[in-house]
This record gives structure tokens, C-alpha cells and sequence, in this order.
């Protein structure tokens, strides 16, 4: 199968996979990799690694969309493309958010004054997968990229991501505020019902404990925000339908590892059961051995008896056998990563792609040596799964 087609016809790329696999890692090289077939790229990334961060020239530029300087690599290697990369700063989002869809300035000021919305906005901001999809929207709304790939952040749960779009849907809907706001009737008016049957001994209750001002201020918070729930609304639909769109496609990325794996083909069965696209698996990190034989190859005998001419007698023996027994432990482990990659193929048989990528020597923290990893991901024809 060509990925590089398949790329071609792909405006959003999400990443998932459990945490050190390689997801930052895939999700920029993917980037990069358009940017090289002219694509206008935005790599979403929620924690890239330090050292991949500053060689990118991301660390100083916070939530803000940079682009990335692609002439390190040589002229014309991106002549046409352009990669742009963009911290995700969670804190910012959600206050960005309610600016968006508050009704007017002075609703907005009132809200993000509020005590019990900074309570929220720093509970929902502990929630990266939450915003990263409220990021993602506007990032898609902006139109200046032709292509995003989404880095997903390493969840505890890894449902957690795809749940999140309906996150603060669900918590206008069913939770605190539901309830506080129509205890009997979960499909009353908003504000309606704020001071009647038993919100108001809650609203008692709370002020007792909590004292009149917080009162005050949740009852305004509730009002206000309550009166934000056709925008949060609006945007999720939105955020679901982008996630459902014939041009978005997920990429399970995991290790050759038993229990990367498994999170994999776990994610595979949780997309298929919500109907989203899935494009296939990449086994990131694969260890690759250069002889088949697990003998000492006549060529490196003849290379070594030459470096060592001049050695106590028996070195160059001992120094082969050590190489042996390491070159053997190497096969072995190439061959439990190879049972492990058929294995998730079996699983993805159908689906997509299962494309395995080479470990580099080195970390990847550089635009060569991401480079390297795109274009084993795009310049060998993956097998179908
Ligand atoms: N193909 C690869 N070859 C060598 N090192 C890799 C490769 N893929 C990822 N790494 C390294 O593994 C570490 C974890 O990768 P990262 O992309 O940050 O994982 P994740 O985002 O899934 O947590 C990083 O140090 C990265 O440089
Ligand atoms: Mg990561």
C-alpha cells in the first residue's frame, strides 16, 4: 500500500497509542514528511520531548502556531511545503473558548472573573485530551493548513480521548449543573429552575457551608454559563463531525511490545465500535538486524583479523564470539518483535496499513533524524493488513 497517496487524501492524522511509543515522534515526522511532498502542515503536539522541542524552536512559543525553519535540511527539500508546530497550553484554550462563544464582552469578563469558573476552567484544563480536541476545531476553523496530524497525549484511559469532544456537553447536560438547574426535569429551561424544590435547600445547604458570596457567585456562574450551552453544543457536533470525516484518519501507533500492542489493537476495536476511521497501525521502534545467519559472517572474520593483526592471539576469537552472542540476542528480539507486528496485524486485518518503523540510532530530536523516520514510514510500501 502507498502511504504517500494515502497522505495525499488525508487532512487530519490522529495519533494514539499508549504513552513512549513514539506518537510526538510519529505525529512530527508525518508533518515533515508532507511539508516534503508540498503540503501546508500543522503538527499538534501536546509533550514533545525537550531536546525535539528546542531543536524545532518550539520551547519559547507557547501556544502559539510556529513555523518551522526547513532549511537545516537543504534547499528544496521542502521548496513548496510548509511545517508548522504548536504546543498545546491548556490553560489558555478554555479561556480562548469562552471569549469564542460568550454572547458578549461583558458576559465573558463576568465568567472568567467568576470563582467557581476558575475552579472548572482549572479542572477541565488537567484535561489536555479535552482541549486538545477544542484546539484542534480551531485550528481546522482557521483554514491556513492543508493537512493537521494530531499528537494525542498519553491517557491513563485510553477511551479518554475519544470521549472528550462530549466532555462539557455532558457536564452542562447530566452533571452539577443539570441537576442543580432542573432536579426534576432534566429537559427544563435553562435557569428556570434554579430556586425552586430541592435546589433550593441545596442552594441553603451551600451557603451555609460555603458562606453568601460563593453563592452569588455560582448562581451567576450558572446562569451565565448555562446560557452557553448552544455554543459548547455547536462545537462539539462540529469536533465529532471532523473526527467522522472521510479526510481524517486514525493511526494506532505502538511498540513492538506485548503491551503497547495490546493498547493498539484495544484502540482499534474502540474506533470501529464509534465508527471512525481508522488508517492502520504503526510499529514504531522496531529493532532491524543486518545478517540473517547467526553465524559470524566470513566478511567481518576477514575485517577483524585485519584490525587486529597485531593482538595477543585468541582476540580476534574472543571478540567474534562476543559479537555472536550479541548478534544472536539481537535476532531473537527482531523475532519476538516480528511475532508481536503479525500479531497486531492479525488484529488490524481489514482495516488499514501495518507499517513498521525502524529504531534510529540516537533519539529523533532533529529534522534529519525525523526525516529519516518519515520516510520509513512513507518510502516502503506498508503490506495491507
Ligand atoms: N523510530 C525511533 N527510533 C529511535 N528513537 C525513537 C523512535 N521513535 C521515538 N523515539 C524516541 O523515543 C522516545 C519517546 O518518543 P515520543 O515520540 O516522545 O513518544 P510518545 O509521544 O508516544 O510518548 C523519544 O526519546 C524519541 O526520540
Ligand atoms: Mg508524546
Amino acid at each position: 500500500m502507498d502511504l504517500k497517496a494515502w497522505l495525499a487524501d488525508t487532512r487530519l492524522v490522529v495519533c494514539v497509542g499508549s504513552g513512549g511509543v513514539g506518537k510526538t515522534t510519529s505525529a512530527a515526522a508525518i508533518g515533515l514528511y508532507a511539508a516534503t511532498m508540498g503540503r501546508k502542515a500543522m503538527v499538534l503536539t501536546i509533550d514533545p520531548a525537550k531536546r525535539l522541542a528546542n531543536s524545532l524552536g518550539l520551547e519559547t512559543m507557547g501556544g502559539e502556531p510556529t513555523r518551522i525553519d526547513l532549511g537545516p535540511l537543504g534547499d528544496g527539500v521542502a521548496a513548496d511545503g510548509e511545517l508548522w508546530a504548536m504546543m498545546l497550553d491548556s490553560r489558555g484554550t478554555f479561556d480562548d473558548l469562552i471569549g469564542r462563544i460568550a454572547p458578549d464582552e461583558a458576559a465573558r469578563d463576568r465568567i472568567l472573573a467568576n470563582h467557581v469558573y476558575r475552579h472548572m476552567a482549572d479542572a477541565f484544563a488537567g484535561s489536555q485530551d479535552y482541549m486538545a480536541t477544542e484546539k484542534l476545531y480551531d485550528l481546522v476553523q482557521d483554514g491556513r493548513w492543508d493537512l493537521i496530524v494530531l499528537d494525542t497525549p498519553p491517557v491513563k484511559n485510553a477511551l479518554d480521548f475519544l470521549e472528550s469532544p462530549g466532555r462539557v456537553v455532558r457536564f452542562l447536560d447530566e452533571k452539577v449543573l443539570g441537576w442543580l438547574l432542573a432536579p426534576y426535569d432534566r429537559q427544563a429551561v435553562w435557569g428556570s429552575r434554579i430556586m425552586q424544590g430541592t435546589s433550593t435547600i441545596v442552594f441553603r445547604l451551600l451557603g451555609m457551608v460555603f458562606g453568601k458570596e460563593f453563592l452569588d457567585d455560582l448562581a451567576t456562574f450558572l446562569q451565565d454559563f448555562g446560557g452557553l450551552y448552544d455554543g459548547f453544543r455547536a462545537r462539539h457536533a462540529a469536533v465529532v463531525a471532523l473526527l467522522r470525516a472521510d479526510t481524517t484518519q486514525f493511526l494506532a501507533v505502538c511498540a513492538p511490545t506485548t503491551s503497547s500492542t495490546d493498547v493498539a489493537r484495544f484502540f482499534l476495536e474502540e474506533l470501529e465500535a464509534r465508527d471512525l476511521p481508522r488508517a492502520g497501525i504503526l510499529v514504531n521502534q522496531v529493532h532491524r538486524t543486518a545478517f540473517d545467519e547467526v553465524g559470524v559472517p566470513d566478511d567481518l572474520r576477514a575485517v577483524a583479523q585485519r584490525v587486529a593483526a597485531d593482538m595477543p592471539e585468541g582476540t580476534i576469537d574472543r571478540v567474534l564470539g562476543r559479537l555472536q552472542r550479541a548478534h544472536v540476542r539481537l535476532r531473537a528480539l527482531a523475532a519476538t518483535e516480528q511475532a508481536q507486528a503479525a500479531s497486531v496485524g492479525q488484529a488490524a486485518h481489514g482495516v488499514g496499513f501495518l507499517q513498521q518503523v525502524p529504531r534510529i540510532r540516537g533519539e529523533v530530536h532533529d529534522l534529519s533524524s525525523l526525516l529519516k523516520v518519515g520516510q520509513a514510514i512513507f518510502e516502503v510500501d506498508a503490506p495491507q493488513a
